[in-house]
């Protein structure tokens, strides 16, 4: 009876540990699945800190253990006092010297990846995007090829691809789990890491960095393609042009109506009036209908995009939209109708078939 209980404890206890150590989270959202050069330097040293730490708690509890049975006091042993040992050079050099070479182990790889991570002295021979934080959403300046976009960011596969980070209020902070370490996104000076993704893909990012009530919102997506793939999305995002387009008769009006209703003063919708450095006041929403989510969490579905524009404070408090919005006399908000031909409009916002919407993620 009691042989069985203690290996139903053992299965148990097997089964539990199984269910946290297999990685219950997304694949495209763990820093335990590295896709990226970062991730993949961050795991390296997460084992080696591993090994070294298992190494020192295996020897201490095998000591631990030995000692206290082998030096155990037995029946009808003296009561004797043990021979005192303080003083011990030699062993007290031992314990000096070894957690010394442990910390030594783990700490040179550590400096040397972290100064590797921060290198930019080749930076103007690859990608740069500059990305600035807003509570809460994220804006790309694709530097060299002069187009700008929020939320999802395209980037090439293998590639290095220089990220330059400020933020336009709070403190944030850069974190695809996936593909990269984790930088702070200040107000004042420019911090820069590098990316390189090696699988195509769609990775989840994340504000590390409390910064509102919506901070746990503030999410957005590395969308990792082919280098054919990023060059023709590079291009459809330069000549997409939304006075263009060819809208059936509701997007059209919901057109007339996002401008008329002051949208467009804070939502750019392509690239024509782009200019560098100048950082829409909303997220750009050129690619609106390509957007893997929008709000940080919702899909681009017409529902999603109605239920926002009817109550965006419900959905993520604290954002600036609401604020401005309810501030509006009630006859410039928007009743239904308006807001059903906004969404048919801003769904209409599709200027590549390389489209994060399309992929799996
Ligand atoms: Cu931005 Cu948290």
């Amino acid at each position: 009876m009691r042989a069985s209980l203690s290996k139903f404890r053992a299965l148990l206890l097997l089964g539990v540990l199984t269910l946290i150590l297999s990685a219950c989270g997304r694949e495209n959202l763990t820093a335990l699945v590295p896709k990226g050069y970062g991730a993949e330097t961050s795991m390296k040293l997460i084992l080696l800190t591993t090994i070294v730490m298992t190494f020192v708690f295996v020897v201490v509890v095998i000591a631990l253990v030995f000692v206290v049975i082998k030096f155990r006091k037995k029946k009808g042993d003296p009561v004797i006092n043990p021979v005192q040992v303080e003083g011990n050079k030699t062993l007290e050099a031992i314990w000096t010297i070894i957690p010394i070479i442990l910390v030594v182990i783990m700490a040179v790889p550590t400096v040397v990846a972290t100064f590797q991570l921060a290198d930019t002295s080749n930076q103007e021979d690859y990608i740069n995007i500059d990305v600035t934080g807003h509570q809460y959403w994220w804006h790309y300046e694709y530097v060299n090829e002069e187009f700008s976009t929020s939320q999802d960011m395209y980037v090439p596969v293998n590639t290095k691809v220089y990220i330059n980070l400020i933020t336009k209020d709070v403190l944030h902070s850069f974190w695809v789990p996936s593909i990269s370490g984790k930088l702070d996104v200040n107000p004042e000076n420019v911090n820069t890491l590098y990316i390189e993704a090696y699988e195509e893909g769609v990775y989840f990012g994340k504000c590390a960095e409390l910064c509102g009530p919506s901070h746990s919102l503030m999410d957005f997506k590395v969308v990792v393609v082919s280098e054919e793939e990023y060059d023709q999305w590079v291009s459809d995002m330069q000549s997409f042009d939304s006075e263009t387009l060819d809208l059936d008769p509701i997007a059209a009006e919901g057109k007339d109506l996002f401008e008329e209703k002051g949208c467009i003063g804070c939502h750019a919708t392509d690239s024509q009036a782009y200019s560098p450095g100048a950082i829409p006041i909303g997220p750009d929403l050129t690619q609106f209908a390509d957007r893997s989510r929008f709000a940080g969490v919702l899909h681009p579905t017409k529902e999603n995009l109605e239920s926002w524009l009817k109550d965006s404070e419900a959905i993520k408090p604290g954002n600036k939209m609401a604020e401005w919005y309810d501030a509006l006399d009630d006859d410039a908000k928007m009743n239904d109708e308006e807001i059903e031909k906004i969404a048919e409009y801003l769904l209409q916002l599709s200027p590549s078939d390389v489209s994060a919407a399309d992929m799996n993620q």
